[in-house]
């Protein structure tokens, strides 16, 4: 039994874990250049917040050791001109313009080309390393939130595989693995995309975590019939007030939390909040494909041509929020005054 990982950066080597593929066929694939990985992102091959933000760090710094600038001013426009590019494969995760937006401020103190080349790898390296830290802090936090729980209901995949290494709303359940506390996980989001069939069900099941499946409208039967205790969810952006944009179907969960009286936990790192978004409704959501509704596995399912409205993410408003949960500890509501003054200065953007 072990924890999945979905980004390797070995010998100056970005791998990752198609997760298009997943759960049948378990394929590592190189990202040699900012084109494969902007591709990567947009294709849904790596996804999830933070890792959708180490990725892009790995590509803005591969692109980088490319350019072979006349001046060092000549290079960090190359360097600004490859960031807004990756910044375009996805809108809703903060993590990635942070993440971008990192790399930027750490190569102004380059003397030179090849010291902002080396400066940019390291920074990217560090995004990784530091996610993995994080999300075990998160995992602890959540952990003792859920101490007197075992029933717990989570959507989409907010995993190891969607960040370093642990997750977010997955890391108490890998961390209670290791120490011997057991949880029964109930695991949503079996369309649009699947994640939740595809990959938190397979990424549990690889870490020994008992894990049932269920679609995503049987959500409010099963909280009755199966006497869930909490649901905890990952986040793509959280604005100033808590207001919380997640994978599409989150705020149905939060909606059935509320009338059943139990938790509702949204656990993410620090890099996931924007503070310079007052509220929800200035989170830009992703529109995919209608392809995704209307098709399972290349085969129609609907009548050709049929119109399709297909919102990746939705926004969950704070006051349905029980808490979130942060590497730096958990903030409870209210959340306009609690959330600046945990992070003071660390903020998504
Ligand atoms: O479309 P996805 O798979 O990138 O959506 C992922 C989610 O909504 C996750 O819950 C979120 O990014 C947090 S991952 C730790």
């Amino acid at each position: 039994m072990s924890i999945p990982l979905s980004i390797q950066w070995t010998d100056q080597q970005l791998v990752i874990l198609d997760q298009q593929k997943l759960p049948h066929i378990i394929e590592y694939i190189e990202l040699n250049t900012i084109e494969d990985v902007y591709d990567a992102i947009l294709k849904l091959k790596v996804r999830g917040a933070p890792a959708i933000g180490i990725t892009a760090a790995y590509g803005l710094a591969i692109a980088a050791q490319r350019h072979e600038p006349e001046s060092l001013e000549a290079f960090h426009h190359y360097v600004r001109k490859d960031a807004s590019y990756l910044a375009e494969s996805r809108p809703t995760a903060v993590n990635l313009v942070w993440a971008l937006e990192r790399l930027l401020a750490a190569v102004q103190q380059a003397k030179t080309v090849e010291e902002a080349k080396a400066l940019l790898i390291d920074e990217a390296v560090k995004i990784h390393q530091e996610d993995e830290e994080s999300c075990r802090s998160i995992g602890d936090y959540a952990l003792s939130l859920l101490e007197g729980q075992t029933r717990v209901m989570t959507i989409c995949n907010a995993g190891s595989i969607a960040t370093a290494k642990y997750g977010t709303a997955l890391a108490p359940f890998h961390l209670g693995s290791e120490r011997g506390k057991t949880f029964e996980v109930f695991a949503c989001e079996t369309r649009p995309v699947f994640q939740g069939s595809r990959l938190t069900v397979w990424e549990l099941q690889q870490s020994g975590v008992d894990v049932t499946l269920i679609t995503d409208s049987m959500a409010a039967h099963t909280i009755g019939a199966k006497e869930i205790e909490a649901i905890i969810v990952g986040a793509d952006r959280i604005a100033a007030n808590g207001d919380t944009a997640n994978k599409i179907g989150t705020l149905n969960l939060a909606l059935l939390a509320a009338a059943y009286q139990i938790p509702f936990y949204v656990a993410a790192p620090v890099s996931t909040f924007d503070l310079s978004i007052e509220n929800g409704k200035n989170i830009t959501i992703e529109e995919r494909h209608p392809d995704e509704i209307t098709h399972i596995g290349g085969e129609p399912i609907a009548p050709i041509g049929t119109k399709v409205f297909n919102p990746a993410f939705d926004v969950t408003p704070g006051h349905l929020i029980t808490a979130i949960i942060t590497e730096k500890g958990v903030i409870l509501p209210e959340y306009d005054k609690n959330i600046s003054s945990l992070l003071g200065a660390h903020t998504g953007k």
